[in-house]
């Protein structure tokens, strides 16, 4: 049911802790299946993602789609990091069942929350960057049928 890929972030998480004075700190949770993920991100005056840490409390899938955005949001700048949306993270995972869709979006609005924190803290506007929900069950489309 799931990737190789997905069984080796979720045994072996990469960046999995806690920054101390992260430039942004993003929380995030689901409060349909009760997940919560939260992203560290060390940002230097470039702009450039030096570092940064989850923690996910949290399934197996959310745990493994936290590290794979974790990877490949590192060493890149701002507008790079937007990119990196669920899907990027699903693909580069080789995918996920259909009703672990959701924890991958919990990774992509981690990063966003980081990156606003970041932005509030500097006082700057990221373009293209919305505030993010702290729950993203909000708005999400019914799919109550898979619980
Ligand atoms: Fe909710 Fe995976 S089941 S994040």
């Amino acid at each position: 049911m799931y990737s190789e890929k997905v069984m080796d972030h979720f045994q072996n998480p990469r960046n999995m802790g806690e920054i101390e004075n992260a430039s942004g700190v993003g929380t995030v949770g689901n409060a349909k299946c009760g997940d919560i993920m939260r992203m560290y991100l060390d940002i230097d005056d470039n702009g450039i993602i030096q570092d940064v840490k989850f923690k996910t409390f949290g399934c197996g899938a959310a745990v493994a789609t936290s590290s794979m955005a974790t990877e490949l949001v590192k060493g890149k700048n701002i507008q790079e990091a937007l990119q990196v949306t669920n899907k990027a993270v699903m693909e580069a995972l080789d995918g996920l069942p259909p009703v672990k869709v959701h924890c991958s979006l919990l990774a992509e609005e981690a990063i966003h929350a980081a990156l606003w924190d970041y932005a509030q803290k500097h006082g700057i506007e990221i373009e293209g960057l919305k505030k993010p929900k702290s729950d993203i069950h909000e708005g999400e489309e019914d799919e109550t049928e898979e619980y």
